[in-house]
């Protein structure tokens, strides 16, 4: 296994729609390892395979408490079959669009169809944490991320910050 570098916006590849996979293959699998273990690493509790710089339609998660045992979910083409009439509101962040936070509007429940690492097809039905991040990472497949939900003006004072922060960490990483 290998912990994969995080791609951070403002990208390019984070606003591009990721290819299906069609099957999962060693090559997927061994993906979706490396992604669960940058996701632990990082820490977080879902991560896009776009955000590692490879355009697949695959992702990973674990809401599980942290107390708790952990609960890896990795999932393959997923889609969205099903939404609840009712939306929730969630504070949502992003390993992309680090130490940034907003309230995202979505559908409260969501039933998906996906591919698990065995290859055989699977619904999950997914509800409060579990919806919410299920919907975030799937939207990253699309190269839409949780601030293209909230205003343009609060979205665009983050990317000219994260812009900023990205211009800074270039000019110190360059050798005096
Ligand atoms: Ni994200």
């Amino acid at each position: 296994m290998a912990l994969l570098p995080i791609l951070t916006a403002p990208d390019p590849r984070l606003k591009k729609k990721s290819r299906p996979v069609g099957a999962v293959d060693d090559k997927v699998r061994r993906l979706m390892d490396d992604m669960l273990e940058t996701m632990y690493a990082a820490p977080g509790i879902g991560l896009a395979a776009p955000q590692v710089g490879v355009l697949k339609r695959v992702i990973v998660l674990d809401v599980s408490d942290k107390d708790g045992p952990p609960a890896p979910h990795a999932l393959a083409d997923p889609e969205v079959v099903w939404v609840s009439d009712h939306d929730n509101t969630h504070e949502e962040g992003c390993l992309s669009v680090p130490e940034h936070y907003a309230d995202v509007v979505r559908p409260a429940e969501v039933r998906v169809r996906y591919l698990d690492r065995e290859n055989e097809v699977h619904e999950l039905e997914a509800d409060g944490l579990l919806a919410t991040c299920v919907q975030h990472e799937i939207d990253h497949l699309d190269g839409i991320l949780f601030i293209d939900h909230i205003s343009a003006l609060k979205r665009n004072m983050i990317l000219r910050k994260l812009l900023k922060e990205k211009k800074l960490a270039a000019k110190e990483a360059v050798p005096a």
